[in-house]
């Protein structure tokens, strides 16, 4: 079957494409446009985007303009990850539904624990009321699924002394070399399903040597085997790319990499 076909199982039974279209620093206008829609031409039906992204509009857009029906597709969007006051989570979200031009998302993210200027902050209380807004939408029926973005265990455990609905989701940067064991091991404990963003490390895996000798012996790109070792460990990547060509090439994953070429990649050490 081809890997844009085949899908994981969410926590609340719904189904999500296995691979999805990544959408961060890919500037709103004519390039989140055009690359949406190449994604989409191609046989992606999973599009990622946050409300900090800035390109929900075009994204938008793009997916109207496809005509592909609305329940064939899967898309997620973001809570900023600054709005850790709980009255505001309605209205970043009602932003996200206009800009985006949908009646209902099916994953709907808190993008972070804590706002970027203050990576590692605690805002654990604040985190649990935000998340009784999450689960509030979550109830209207509007976000098909919830979840959480760059959440490690320390975050987790403080979010699941509150929370009534655990996360489908916990969205976390995750590559070759940088494989958060510990987060991913509690997510999956939890049945909560794992993405993988920046899967190529933003380009850094592009010039590894290691990754370069599996690729050459599979007759795969580098890209290809960085994407396909994620979907191995049973997480699911959110490659990116402006370009057809690397759009088509990410979703071009059905090959099987073999369990000792798995263990050597699990064990890479990749200093970016
Ligand atoms: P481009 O948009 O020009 O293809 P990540 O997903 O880890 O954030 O990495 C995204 C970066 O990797 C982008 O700069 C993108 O550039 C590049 N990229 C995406 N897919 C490929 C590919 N198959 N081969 C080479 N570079 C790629």
């Amino acid at each position: 079957m081809n890997t844009l076909d085949e899908t994981f199982t969410l926590n609340t039974g719904a189904t999500i494409p296995k691979i999805g279209f990544g959408t961060w620093q890919i500037p709103n206008g004519d390039d989140a446009y055009n690359s949406t829609a190449l994604a989409l031409k191609h046989g992606y039906r999973h599009i990622d985007t946050a409300l900090v992204y800035g390109n929900e509009a075009s994204v938008g857009q793009a997916i109207h303009d496809s005509g592909i029906a609305r329940n064939k597709l899967f898309i997620t969007t973001k809570l900023p990850a600054e709005i850790k006051d709980a009255t505001k989570v309605f209205e970043a979200f009602e932003t996200s539904m206009e800009n985006l031009g949908l009646d209902y998302v099916d994953l709907y993210l808190v993008h972070a624990p804590w706002p970027w200027a203050e990576r590692g902050a605690d805002y654990k209380k604040e985190n649990g009321e935000v998340w009784t807004q999450m689960e509030a939408i979550f109830q209207t029926g509007r976000a098909k699924a919830i979840g959480v973005s760059n959440f490690v265990v320390s975050d987790l455990e403080a979010l699941f002394e509150t929370a009534k609905v655990i996360p489908a989701v916990n969205q976390i940067r995750y590559f070759i070399g940088n494989t958060q064991d510990a987060t991913v091991a509690l997510s999956t404990e939890k049945g909560i399903l794992v993405e993988a963003y920046s899967p190529l490390a933003t380009g850094a895996l592009l010039e590894n040597v290691e990754i370069a000798a599996i690729a050459a012996k599979y007759n795969k790109s580098i890209a290809q085997i960085s994407l396909r070792f994620v979907l191995q460990n049973g997480l699911l990547p959110l490659p990116k790319s402006t370009n057809e060509d690397r759009i088509k090439q990410n979703a071009d994953l059905d090959f099987e990499i073999s369990a000792d070429d798995m263990n050597y990649l699990n064990s890479l050490e990749i200093n970016l």
